[in-house]
């Protein structure tokens, strides 16, 4: 079994976005609905522990930002070798790695089809959301050198594509992803922690653009 001081050392100290900090936090959420939900524990560790573990860091040229776009798939081969390496059986392997490619809520062609990859999901995205969800966007957009606010067009509104000129601001991400996410979520336990999570959220970027625009 992969420990938490090992995984230490596959992550940056202090990136909001993506460092152990985010690991830590997802791993005591994903215990707690594992036992709630009645979900493999030693499989839900393991996946929390290696889920971002390879090209997962925010800002970059737009080379990190395409690898960036395939962290499930390098974190899940990445995880293989980890977990071979111990010993782990086959058939655990793949549980494993089943739950971190279906992390993500910008790829959903793999759907977190066990209980073991739903509970990474829901926590990783109790994560996204809340207080904690807006400092992790606003320092996404920081170090990546784009604006916390930007108007947003219409199309942007109804399809998510940019238009011309348009950059892709904290709030961008706000309407794009962390407002749709506690419907998305997967177990009763992470849904019912979502709520009050989704609220603060909510009053956080309402008022952020209420203020921009008056
Ligand atoms: P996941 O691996 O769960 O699919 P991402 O890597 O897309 O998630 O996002 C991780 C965190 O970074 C989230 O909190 C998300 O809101 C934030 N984030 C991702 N892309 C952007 C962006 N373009 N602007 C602001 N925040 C972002
Ligand atoms: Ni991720």
């Amino acid at each position: 079994m992969p420990t938490l001081e090992q995984a230490r050392r596959w992550y940056p100290a202090h990136d909001p976005v993506h460092g152990f900090d985010h690991v830590l936090r997802v791993y005591r959420m994903a215990e707690r609905l594992a036992l709630a939900e009645g979900a493999d524990p030693e499989v839900v560790r393991a996946a929390v522990l290696l889920h971002d573990a390879q090209d997962s860091q925010a800002g970059g040229d737009e080379q990190q930002a395409e690898k960036r776009g395939n962290h499930h798939v390098r974190s899940a081969e990445f995880a293989a070798r980890v977990l071979a390496a111990e010993g782990w059986p086959l058939e655990r392997i793949a549980a494993v790695q089943h739950c971190i490619q279906a992390h993500r809520f910008r790829d959903d062609s793999t759907a977190p089809q066990t209980l073991e990859a739903q509970v990474l999901f829901d926590a990783d995205k109790l994560d996204a959301i809340g207080a904690i969800g807006v400092i992790r966007a606003v320092a996404f957009s920081v170090s990546s050198g784009n604006p916390v606010y930007y108007p947003v067009s219409d199309v942007f509104l109804r399809t998510g594509q940019l238009q011309s000129g348009e950059i892709h601001s904290a709030y961008h991400e706000y309407l794009f992803k962390l407002v749709k996410l506690k419907d998305r979520l997967f177990t009763p336990t992470a849904r019912s922690l979502a709520e009050p999570r989704h609220v603060r959220m909510v009053e956080f970027f309402e008022g952020l653009a209420a203020e921009m625009e008056s």
